[in-house]
């Protein structure tokens, strides 16, 4: 599989967003990233359905819904019918965990799980056949522009591990202090799906940032045994 780039929204002009998205979608990005935050499950409020509902009108790109709240089962349909195309919850924010993938799967999108950088991949490695995608943070959910964390590369490197070993079709993301600096380790690792937010949006031209982490990612992805 090809390297993915998918911006992260949370650092983008909220009263532009139309304009960035846009900019970031000519630029060749793959998907949306979208992060939602309750100020409960994380210490941060963002977005809810009507935004997904308004971006969904904006875009051909996927829109790849990363849910930090609590009791995600609760809003999972109202994020889909508002236009998700994968939906991934929290293994720390759900009590049932199978139960909630096998319920994303039957609304018919893309099933992602996630786990927080202190969580271990043993905690959700068994549920990996039933995802589409196994998001692993490498900052502490909650905020942009956070640095990112290295040991979460030996989390990358052993979910890859499991997932070659047990032929799974799971892809793994990475989340959280992506940059050009740390793009390059995170792919050694074998993550396939990479998001950026504060490289992309802060600082202005984020269609110029995505260009140089394609490029980036063009010339090491090719060359790993995971592409
Ligand atoms: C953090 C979010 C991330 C965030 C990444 O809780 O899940 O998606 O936007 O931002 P950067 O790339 O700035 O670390
Ligand atoms: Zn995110």
């Amino acid at each position: 599989m090809k390297l993915q780039l998918a911006p992260s929204i949370l650092s983008a002009d909220f009263a532009a967003l139309g304009d960035d998205i846009r900019k970031v979608e000519e630029a060749g990005a793959h998907m949306l990233h979208i992060d939602v935050m309750d100020g409960h499950f994380v210490p941060n409020i963002t977005i809810g359905p009507p935004v997904v509902k308004s971006i969904r009108k904006v875009t051909k790109l996927p829109l790849d819904v990363h849910l930090m709240i609590s009791d995600p089962d609760k809003y999972i349909p109202a994020f889909v019918d508002a236009g998700a195309n994968i939906v991934t919850v929290h293994a720390e924010a759900t009590v049932h965990l199978d139960r909630t993938l096998n319920f994303i799967r039957s609304l018919n999108v893309g099933v992602g799980v996630s786990i927080n950088p202190a969580t271990p991949v043993a905690t959700v490695k068994h549920a990996l056949g039933l995802a589409d995608m196994l998001l692993i943070m490498s900052v502490n959910p909650g905020f942009g522009g956070q640095k990112f964390i290295p040991y979460c590369l030996d989390k990358i490197r052993e979910a890859r591990e499991f997932i070659d070993e047990h032929k799974l079709k799971c892809v793994i993301e990475v989340d959280g202090g992506i940059d050009m600096d740390t793009l390059p380790p995170a792919v050694r690792a074998g993550a396939q799906v990479f998001v950026a937010g504060s490289a992309i949006f802060a600082g202005g031209d984020p269609a110029r940032k995505v260009r140089d982490m394609l490029e980036l990612a063009g010339t090491l992805g090719y060359h790993t045994k995971y592409v």
